[in-house]
């Protein structure tokens, strides 16, 4: 059984077999997550998918909050150390590693990735988390892709974070294709409703996803499951 706590926009805290994991961390420049206690937040690990601003403002400080291990790419962790945050994990696309006892491989995003100052933040990913009896795809900032039938052959997801407010990721058409390429059957929404260009019809969502017998969750921000 895994927690979910919803921080906003593409922000979880997860926890699996014990171990806390945060996600993509946008909280305190989110106008929808006024309602999140940053200073409450723990994290072993932070997993850090590109560096768009509305996927890293918060890296810095919740890393130092936290202590927590950044599981990212080359360029993001490398910039993390320049910023004086040395704990962390550079990988690139196909790669796994394990830590905590979770294993993360790191998948491929269609999308782009720069820091908020134009750099160049490497490429954008995904990444799959496996526990002993949770097996996650958190898929970052993508469109849809066949790539997404590679995980389905590898792994046997239990859930599945996908984007769906269109416009920069897939929208909700496209979002429900992509849990069943990648053999989710439960799908918690991410990346709608944040700013004006994203926001989404939650009906019409929910009835494009049933009718490929997906279960689609949108959480509220701040709403914990047990999943
Ligand atoms: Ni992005
Ligand atoms: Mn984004």
């Amino acid at each position: 059984m895994a927690k979910i706590w919803y921080l906003g926009h593409s922000c979880f805290h997860l926890e699996i077999d014990g171990i806390q994991i945060v996600t993509d961390p946008f909280i305190k420049p989110n106008p929808k997550a006024g309602n999140i206690d940053f200073t409450s937040i723990k994290a072993d690990i932070i997993v850090v998918s590109h560096g768009h601003g509305d996927h890293i403002a918060d890296l810095v400080e919740l890393a130092n909050q936290t202590g927590a291990e950044v599981i990212s790419n080359y360029e993001i962790t490398t910039w993390l150390e320049k910023q004086g945050y040395a704990k962390s994990r550079p990988m690139n696309h196909g790669g796994a590693h394990e830590s905590h006892g979770l294993r993360f491989k790191m998948t491929n995003a269609i999308h782009s990735s720069s820091f908020p100052d134009g750099s160049f933040a490497g490429n954008p990913a995904g990444f799959v988390i496996q526990g002993k009896n949770d097996c996650m795809y958190f898929a970052g900032d993508t469109a849809l892709t066949y790539d997404m039938k590679l995980i389905n052959e590898e792994f046997d997801l239990s859930l599945a974070f996908l984007p769906i407010g269109d416009n920069f990721t897939m929208g909700i058409e496209d979002a429900a294709k992509a849990a069943n390429f990648c053999g989710a059957s439960r799908v918690v929404g991410m990346h709608y409703d944040t700013f004006g260009f994203i926001e989404i019809d939650h009906n019409e969502a929910l009835n494009k996803f049933n009718a490929r017998d997906v279960e689609l969750l949108l959480p509220a921000v701040g709403d914990k499951l047990e999943l």
